[in-house]
């Protein structure tokens, strides 16, 4: 597991208000708090290197963010020479960068796996407009490099990964995604 700056709150607001305490406190750490220790979860540093030639960061270390989907993740990745898959900016994209001639290309790519959220939820958002997709990601690693895949999560909470459908749909005649307890 890595940690966001949403997990970092409780350990920030003790830097700012409580600083003396906040120097040996373990008590308000995200791990702490979630309890990594009894459910087996590890705490780990980003740019874990989650597969051959890929890391892995939660979005937040460095600043920076694009509007376009996956152009975030791209010139992190563009700027560390390595793959980056990443979460944060709640957006759904891979998007590859290659350079070199001669026919010798190197590519790098920039993946971002979206968001698993009730948006509804998201109070601070006041109903408003936001460029975010549901969905979450792949990554199939094998000996030498890593192949990703980006899954879209429909409104109904239906996916497919490898051709196969996920999920009860659940859509009126029309095909309009339901209400709940409203499905054809
Ligand atoms: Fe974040």
């Amino acid at each position: 597991m890595l940690k966001g700056n949403h997990d970092e709150r409780p350990e920030k607001y003790l830097e700012k208000n409580a600083p003396a305490l906040a120097a040996d406190d373990v008590h308000y750490r995200f791990e702490q708090l979630l309890d990594f220790d009894g459910f087996g979860v590890e705490l780990v540093a980003p740019y874990y290197p989650i597969a051959p030639g890929w890391v892995a960061i939660h979005g937040h270390e460095s600043k920076g963010l694009n509007q376009i989907a996956g152009r975030t993740a791209a010139s992190k990745a563009k700027k560390a020479g390595v793959s980056v898959v990443m979460g944060h900016t709640h957006r759904l994209a891979i998007s590859p960068e290659s350079t070199g001639y001669g026919g010798k290309l190197r590519t790098l790519y920039g993946f971002e796996v979206g968001h698993l959220m009730d948006v509804r939820k998201a109070t601070y958002l006041k109903n408003g407009p936001a460029n975010w997709q549901r969905g979450f990601g792949l990554i199939y690693a094998g000996k030498y490099g890593a192949t990703p895949h980006a899954i879209p999560v429909e409104d109904d909470g239906s996916f497919v990964v490898e051709g196969e459908r996920y999920g009860r749909i659940s859509r009126t005649t029309g095909g309009r995604f339901a209400p709940k307890g409203k499905a054809a």
